[in-house]
């Protein structure tokens, strides 16, 4: 019998943790390069607590990392790689299921993680942990969207955005859209404003732009706020490849589709365990 066994994340070196994590997203969907710096924001901006991630060891050899995240009562499994040589042999399965009992050790009451719908061995396994599926997630892309508005956008602070997020975003948004984890961002990313319609944007100086957050005030939701905010954002920063993650909610990507965004082909499912019912 294979000797399974963890470690916390926190006891090991940085360099060494961005390692194994590249290492064990080795030939996914995407590719996947952590550097220190990446590692550092991602702890940084998504709560990852590395007293409570966990080094992942097959007999005496580190084979692969599980970042957790967590928020009050609240974890996310951030990321789970194993090293291509040690997978498929169960260890996913049973670092999971450790997983899922030192959170509910520690008096947590709920597991989120998304997935990307493709990843076969990934869904497979958080479904056979007891994961239920929340919904689709999709993202977009637009290459040099044509600048016709005319409309000007009014800079805000990025704390504010994300106090108006936290108040009027859907409860249970995705971890990287909430309004915490945009309080987390800082420039060059930057805020804007038109009426009560609001968004982030990585530094738009660079050829390609991440759109990080969109929002309408409750309020004013149907009135074609979001749309006609993106639009003038394209006229102010005109030339750009813009990219929408494949973090957003199914139900509010009508505002991309009105805009002739491109799907990606990548799509997510947001999940979520319930640790006070799962073995
Ligand atoms: C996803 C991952 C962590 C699973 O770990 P693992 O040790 O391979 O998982 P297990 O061996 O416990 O297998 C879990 C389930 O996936 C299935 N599976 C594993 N590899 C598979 C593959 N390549 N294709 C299809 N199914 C696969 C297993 O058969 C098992 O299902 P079963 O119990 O119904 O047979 C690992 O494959 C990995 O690191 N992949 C790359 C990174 C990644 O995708 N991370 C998750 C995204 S957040």
């Amino acid at each position: 019998m294979t000797n399974f066994s963890i470690a916390p994340a926190a006891e090991f070196p940085l360099a060494q943790i961005a390692d194994l994590l590249t290492r064990g997203f080795a030939g996914y969907l995407v590719p996947i390069q952590i550097t220190e710096p990446v590692l550092l924001t991602m702890l940084r901006r998504d709560s990852i607590d590395l007293a409570e991630s966990r080094i992942i060891y097959k007999e005496a050899e580190a084979v692969g990392v599980a970042l957790l995240a967590r928020r009050g009562w609240t974890s996310r499994l951030a990321a789970m790689g194993i090293v291509a040589t040690a997978r498929n042999g169960g260890l996913g399965v049973w670092a999971m299921r450790k997983l899922i009992q030192e959170a509910q050790a520690r008096g947590d009451q709920e597991m989120h993680l998304e997935v990307i719908a493709q990843n076969t061995a990934g869904v497979k396994l958080y479904q056979k942990a007891g994961f239920k599926k929340v919904r689709n997630l999709f993202g977009y892309t637009l290459e040099k969207p044509p600048a016709a508005s005319t409309e000007t956008l009014q800079e805000i602070d990025i704390r504010e955005l994300a106090r108006l997020v936290a108040y009027h975003g859907l409860k249970d948004l995705p971890w990287q859209l909430s309004g915490i984890t945009i309080a987390q961002h800082t420039p060059p990313a930057r805020a804007f404003r038109l009426n009560d319609a609001y968004c982030l944007i990585s530094d738009p100086t660079a050829e390609h732009v991440a759109i990080a957050s969109v929002l309408v005030k409750t309020r004013s939701r149907g009135a074609g706020l979001a749309p006609a905010l993106l639009r003038a954002l394209f006229a102010r920063f005109p030339n750009k490849t813009w990219h929408v993650p494949p973090i957003y909610p199914e139900e509010i990507c009508g505002v991309f589709e009105e805009l002739d965004m491109q799907r990606a082909e990548i799509a997510q499912w947001q999940m979520r365990l319930n640790l006070l019912q799962a073995d």
